[in-house]
């Protein structure tokens, strides 16, 4: 190190200490950072250091934009000032001298003035749990300061980096709508051309007087005033003009970030430090140091260099230096292309193309183009296009400089370049285009937004002029090698050839040959990918045929029918329709229950000032933790060695099984332990953890531990299990009827089998615990992010061995939790307190991302066997059905997921012969849990499974075969349930209606007859949903509360808050019981002190349950108030509260409620399996690309039965919710393991869950009209995860899509689908003549990559 300050000090022309002071502005005050460290985010600074905790931490991968903040900086060369979102988990500390950081508590707050752009997500309902609020407040911000009157299509593009696991999005583009230009109206391209606005399918219903459709009113609005914005610091600008660029150094104990201010002296820097990193956007090396535990001593920043940001236009094409930014490349691309001659431009177009889908703009806005170069990931997007353009690079060390080409000699191996070490990449010049030449750009990616290809080409042909013989082509391709490829004997076999259909046949059995890929390659989906290969070729063919045929030569006439193949995708923007039922004019206008009111903590959320657990301040002398776990799926534990780890800076502790003071018994049914100390039984088992003063120190140790192992064999999928009969002992069976007499009268039997795959919560709020002694008796005050503080309580206090009444569980608010947090998060909390009882301090963990998804388990994957009986008619008789779930290494939740999932087997549908059985398969993963649903939607996902088989294999419209069998008011189920007040009819028949179903199902069929390569297909799908937790104890809720002498009520009760609005509607039951406005109602937060043995919040229950506790405390302390009333009827609540306490009466009151008659026997099938069920219907509408297998969300109308609403906004929410999450878990999210159980999906890069770009373009949500019921609170109905299922009319849309392709070749009848139906899924069943080019690899012939667990 001495050395490199020597070198330091002799390339700079300013005096420099070891380390500079690093000057940046945040929210316009300036921090004058002495001790900048190099390792440090921007995140953990604001976090940490500065204490703004408004920006969350989701990721820290770049890939949720949970973090996004502004910055701001003063461009000398231009003398612009520049706004730009970036994620702050990737940005260094480092990198911001003299930049102005924004943050969102930096634009408004609830005390001071809310931003507009904070009011609108707010009152739009665009905030559920919260938490990723300020991010996407933030990227709307950064766009509004650019651009304060932007499109649509600018704002759809801003979000490209930001998710949110609640909404379902629609929201959100709502409330931003009305910044468009659009003004909050589609523009006229609703359906039909018509206004999105003027709800036309509600319109053609006269009898529609009484619905609503207006969630939130923009009268309400403070208007955007872009004068009012935060200025830019006059100081920093000042400084920024003033101050003559010179080197900087910072530096810490492991690390130096080294900023020259020129190239000759960071190209001596480079020469004397040949293994130094370069760093420009962070965005690879803040990944490769964060996740695959990299170290670079040294870090050469070249932001200072201006040779590396230049942008010079030469005769040949544009030059872009190294470290420009994606967003400036982008920029420059597209005046270039406004400005010069289209043929010149083929090149930039194709570029322009990628980066429409490169990452998402926070990362384009800061990651260089020599960065992506450089990286030389075999799946860049964009070298391919440079490889296939030709482009030349500039490579230079302080010597000189040399120019090479990029072609299949630049890298050399993977991730490797012919750059030498001591060399550094200048500038790429990106050529013009030509005339005769032809040039696209394609990529596939599981996900379209923000997402990383699976195969990405570009394809450049030259035709000798005025013919169409070609004279030079060349076809790159990412992610079909270790390295960007060309298809060298390809492109040579079509030289000199016509292009025409011999030629394509040529080509695509040439590439069949030349790229082909071991079937254990890594990333998996290797037919897929050749398949790809040949198809992206396809489209390629026929674009350019079209062109040539546009420019007169004599080629092929393109079919119309093929034309679609050749589109380029164009994103359509959203819009959509809320509908639901007014309150009644008679309701007193104070009465707020029934209106869509805000959630309650929507503002705060929105500002940043919604406290979450991490949020915390933190406690004096706390301390972090990390845990340590297994990297074997089965195996014992011969040895563990921590002594590295007790070297490392920082440690404090570490904590083992030894170290427990009570039991280390631990879990729902006490199969667990708490640390394991000799047996792990899935990757991610928590062995042990360490403490350290930091969360970097812990987590650094935490790696150093070295553990040996004894392998053992793990089972890791339910195949396996099933061959080994490994199964968990209760299973299950569930029958009525006569199967055998059933399967006699039948016409027709059929069998088949499905697998659905398993689903990551992906709550953008990771699990985090924060323990804290009280310092006597063993007191403990937890703070949890849980759905459970009850289960967190009694199994803390058994790791602890103290009883329950010395353990507080507090709960605030979670970012989500979707039955991720109902029993799982006792993991986390059960080690924290061990250490803080140890250590007898405070101690805090919060999961990453990639721990937390190895894990806390999640979604069990299912494996339906199903034999079905039925008549020609399609009338259902008889069904015989198995299904096995992927339990993982404990039971948890598995047994009352697996009874859920029997009692939704057969959907909605009467089925007079039914046996259904169960089995939990025990295996070597992470014990898999509860999630929305709860076995409901994978039980109802085989049964519409077998209704597709049934009306395919009778060659019958489905829809048909499913109204048929729906069931009807009395219909008996089959744990002989009757079903009354049902509105299954009612909300299928209003579907239909809605849906326009007959005109869409005409319209697909049109369509499908006209287009050969694109395919689309329309499902309507209903759902029955059992209300009630199975295990009947769990159907009660308490309540407390009190009301204080000036009339504020505080409110509790068993319930938490994660984002569903449940403190929000039981505000709304106390206000409307008390008669007293919602202001007055104040609900702090969930704790086991105020109410005791609560059951989880679960199960779609809670407003149920809770609701009736507090309608029934509030109700006692009525009564306690009535005299005073009566006493005083023109007295206000303020005297009869006053009069009560003078009078001495308890204003306290606990309230209580247990659903009454249910109670379901397995053994003899009878008893009330349910208090009720909700119902809907949905009816979606796709589009296929068959060569490609992406899909559009075309329309989806959904007609929901949620009683009479006590919310519509919330409702709606959790409606639209649960829909894009169910389309997630059937169109998207895949889970992938490796044959030793490794889960390798563990961050958002590889793991998609919908984003802004998956929404159904059009989106109907009917909440049904005139619906009360007798069974739950105020006539309403659960709401959280009925809908859920709903999403599979897009899974079977796409079926039916898939179908039409399949008949296109000659193959019909029924065909097995998994779920989800992801693009490598869909394209590998839409059999053609690609696909028989590149038959898969004979199973038990190889290892896969990853297996279906
Ligand atoms: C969320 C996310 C999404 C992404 N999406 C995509 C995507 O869709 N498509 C895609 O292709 N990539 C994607 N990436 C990868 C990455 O963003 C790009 O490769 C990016 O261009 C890297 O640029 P950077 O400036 O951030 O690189 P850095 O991380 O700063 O550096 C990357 C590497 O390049 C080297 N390097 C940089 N400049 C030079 C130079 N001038 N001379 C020599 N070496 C140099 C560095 O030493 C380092 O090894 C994504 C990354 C993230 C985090
Ligand atoms: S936390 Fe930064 S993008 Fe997810
Ligand atoms: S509100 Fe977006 S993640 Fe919860």
């Amino acid at each position: 190190m001495r050395e490199l300050d020597k070198n330091m000090r002799d390339c700079t022309t300013c005096a420099r200490s070891s380390s500079d002071d690093l000057v940046f502005f945040v929210n316009g005050k300036k921090i004058v950072e002495t001790n900048a460290d190099p390792e440090m985010t921007l995140l953990t600074y604001l976090r940490r250091k500065l204490g703004l905790p408004g920006t969350k931490l989701g990721c820290a991968e770049g890939g949720c934009g949970a973090c996004t903040v502004m910055l701001s900086k003063y461009q000398a060369h231009t003398q612009n000032l520049t706004h730009y979102a970036v994620n702050a988990c990737l940005a260094p500390i480092c990198s911001l001298h003299l930049v102005a950081v924004t943050t969102v508590e930096g634009i408004g707050s609830v005390a001071r003035q809310l931003h507009p752009v904070q009011e609108r997500i707010a009152k739009a309902h665009g905030s559920q749990c919260g938490f990723c609020t300020p991010g996407i407040v933030m990227s709307m911000y950064a766009l509004l300061r650019n651009n304060p009157t932007p499109k649509m299509a600018d704002v759809e593009e801003a979000f490209q980096g930001n998710l949110c696991r609640c909404t379902g999005y629609r929201p959100i583009l709502e409330a931003y709508k009305t910044f468009t230009v659009e003004g909050g109206c589609c523009g006229g391209k609703g359906r039909d051309n018509g206004c999105c606005m003027k709800n036309s399918k509600a319109e053609e219903n006269e009898a529609d007087v009484d619905m609503a459709s207006k969630l939130f009113n923009t009268a309400d609005f403070a208007p955007l005033d872009p004068t009012q914005e935060v200025i830019f610091p006059p100081e920093l600008m000042t400084l920024s003009k003033s101050e003559k660029t010179c080197s900087l150094q910072f530096r810490n104990d492991r690390a130096v970030w080294l900023q020259p201010a020129t190239l000759d002296k960071f190209l001596n820097l480079k020469w004397k430090h040949p293994d130094a990193r370069v760093v420009v956007g962070n965005t690879e090396v803040g990944i490769e140091v964060k996740f695959k535990n990299m170290l670079y001593p040294v870090i050469l920043a070249p932001a200072f260099i201006p040779e590396l940001h230049k942008v010079i236009y030469t005769d040949e094409g544009i030059v872009f230096g190294a470290a420009c930014t994606l967003t400036q490349v982008g920029e420059v691309l597209k005046e270039a292309v406004k400005e010069l001659p289209s043929y010149q431009t083929q090149v930039f177009l194709a570029v322009l193309e990628q980066l429409r889908w490169f990452a998402g703009q926070q990362i384009r806005n800061v990651a260089a183009v020599g960065g992506n170069i450089m990286t030389a990931s075999p799946i860049s997007d964009l070298n391919p296009v440079f490889m296939a353009a030709s482009c030349k690079l500039t490579l230079m060390d302080k010597d000189g400089s040399r120019v090479v080409q990029m072609d299949d000699g630049f890298f050399v191996g993977y991730r490797r370049t012919v750059l030498r070490p001591q060399e550094i990449l200048l500038s790429i010049e990106i050529p013009y285009s030509r005339k005769n030449q032809f040039f696209s750009a394609f990529k596939q990616s599981p996900r379209r937004e923000d997402d990383i290809s699976i195969v990405t080409t570009a394809m450049s042909v030259t035709f000798t002029p005025g013919t169409c013989v070609v004279e030079d082509v060349r076809l790159s391709y990412g992610g079909m090698a270790a390295t960007t490829v060309l298809a060298k004997k390809t492109a040579n076999k079509l030289l000199g050839r016509c292009w025409g259909e011999a030629l394509l046949e040529e080509a695509c059995s040439s590439l069949a040959e030349e790229l082909t890929l071991d079937p254990s390659a890594p990333g998996g989906m290797v037919t897929y990918r050749r398949t790809l290969s040949l198809s992206l070729f396809y489209k390629f063919y026929l674009t350019v045929l079209q062109k040539l045929r546009e420019q007169g030569l004599n080629v092929e006439e393109v079919r119309s029918d093929l034309l679609s193949a050749t589109e380029i995708y164009h994103q359509e923007t959203p819009s959509s329709v809320q509908i639901y039922q007014e309150v009644p004019q008679a309701q007193n206008q104070d009465d707020v229950l029934g209106h869509p009111l805000m959630h309650l903590s929507a503002l705060k959320q929105a500002t940043g000032e919604a406290v979450y657990c991490d949020d915390i301040p933190l406690f004096e002398n706390e301390v972090y933790l990390a845990l340590v776990t297994s990297s074997k799926a089965h195996a014992r534990i011969l040895s563990v060695d921590s002594s590295a780890a007790e070297c490392s800076p920082g440690f404090i502790c570490c904590v083992f099984a030894r170290d427990i003071p009570g039991s280390n018994k631990s879990g729902l049914w006490h199969d667990e332990s708490v640390l394991t100390d000799d047996l792990v039984t899935c990757v991610g088992h928590v062995i042990g953890a360490v403490v350290a003063d930091t969360q970097v120190h812990a987590q650094r140790a935490a790696k150093a531990v070295k553990i040996q192992y004894e392998e053992l064999q793990p089972i890791i999928t339910i195949q396996e299990a099933i061959a080994a009969q490994s199964f968990y002992k209760t299973i299950r069976t569930l029958q009525k009827g006569d199967l055998e007499a059933g399967f006699k009268q039948a016409d027709h039997i059929l069998e088949g089998e499905t697998h659905i795959g398993g689903q990551e919560h992906f709550y953008l709020e990771t699990n985090v615990t924060v323990a804290v002694p009280r310092g006597e008796d063993d007191e403990m005050e937890l703070f949890s992010s849980t759905q459970n503080p009850s289960e967190t309580q009694s199994l803390v206090a058994l790791a602890l061995g103290i009883p329950s009444n010395r353990v507080v569980v507090r709960v605030k608010r979670m970012g989500g939790g979707f039955g991720g947090k109902e029993s799982r998060t006792t993991i986390l909390s059960t080690v924290v307190s061990v250490a803080a009882h140890k250590l007898r301090r405070p101690v805090r963990c919060m999961l990453d991302r990639d721990e937390d998804m190895l894990i806390t388990g999640g979604r069990h994957p299912f494996y339906g066997k199903y034999k079905v009986g039925f008549l020609k008619s399609g009338k259902l008789l008889a069904l015989d059905v198995s299904m096995y779930s992927n339990a993982g290494n404990s039971l948890d939740l598995s047994q009352a997921i697996m009874e859920r999932a029997l009692f939704h087997m057969e959907n909605a549908y009467s089925i007079p012969n039914v046996r259904g059985r169960g089995f939990l398969c025990r295996t070597n993963l992470p014990s898999n849990t509860a999630f929305r649903g709860f076995g409901g939607p994978q039980g109802m996902m085989i049964a519409e499974t077998w209704m597709n088989d049934v009306a395919q294999s009778l060659g019958r419209p489905a829809d048909e075969v499913r109204q048929m069998n729906l069931y009807k008011e009395g219909d008996v189920t089959p744990y002989n349930q009757v079903l009354d007040q049902s509105t299954l009819d009612r909300c299928w028949d209003e579907c239909m209606f809605r849906s326009r179903y007959q005109q869409q199902r005409a319209a697909v069929e049109l369509y499908n007859k006209e287009n050969r390569w694109t395919k689309r297909g329309l499902a309507i799908i209903p759902t029955k949903f059992g209300i009630s937790f199975t295990a009947v104890f769990l159907n009660q809720a308490g309540a407390l509360v009190h009301i204080y002498t000036d009339g504020s009520v505080l409110l509790t009760h068993g319930g938490t808050e994660m984002g569903q609005g449940l403190h929000t509607k039981m505000i709304q039951v106390a206000s409307r019981v008390l008669g007293v406005p919602c202001s007055k109602i104040h609900i702090s937060e969930t704790s086991t002190q105020t109410v005791p043995n609560t059951s989880p919040t679960a199960a779609s229950a809670s407003s149920d349950l809770n609701g009736a506790a507090v309608r029934n405390a509030c109700q006692l302390l009525n009564e306690r108030l009535e005299p005073y009333k009566s006493k005083n009827p023109k007295g206000s609540w303020e005297e009869w509260v006053k009069a009560a306490y003078f009078d001495r009466v308890n204003l306290s009151a606990n309230g209580f409620y247990k659903t009454p008659n249910i109670g379901y026997s397995f053994e003899t099938n009878s008893g009330r399996a349910f208090n009720y069920f909700s119902y809907g219907v949905a009816c979606s509408e796709v589009e296929v690309d068959c060569l490609t297998g992406a899909h559009k969300n075309l329309s989806t109308t959904i007609v929901m039965d949620v009683g009479v609403s006590l919310n519509p906004a919330i409702d709606i929410g959790q409606v639209e919710g649960a829909f894009m999450q169910g389309l997630g878990m059937f169109t998207l999210e895949e889970l992938h393991y490796s044959p030793q159980g490794v889960l390798l999906t563990r961050g958002p890069g590889s793991y998609k869950i919908p984003a802004f770009g998956d929404i159904p373009t059009e989106l109907t949500v009917s909440l049904l009209r005139d619906a009360p019921h007798d069974k739950a609170i105020f006539a309403s109905k659960a709401v959280g995860e009925p809908p859920l299922f709903l999403a599979s009319s897009v899974f079977f849309a796409i079926k039916d899509a898939i179908s039409a392709a399949r008949t296109e070749s000659g193959i019909t009848g029924p065909f097995r689908l998994d779920s989800p139906a992801s693009a490598e899924r869909i394209r590998n069943a839409c059999n053609d003549r690609f696909t028989k080019l590149c038959p898969p690899a004979e199973p038990g012939t190889f290892q896969p990559w990853s297996v279906q667990v």
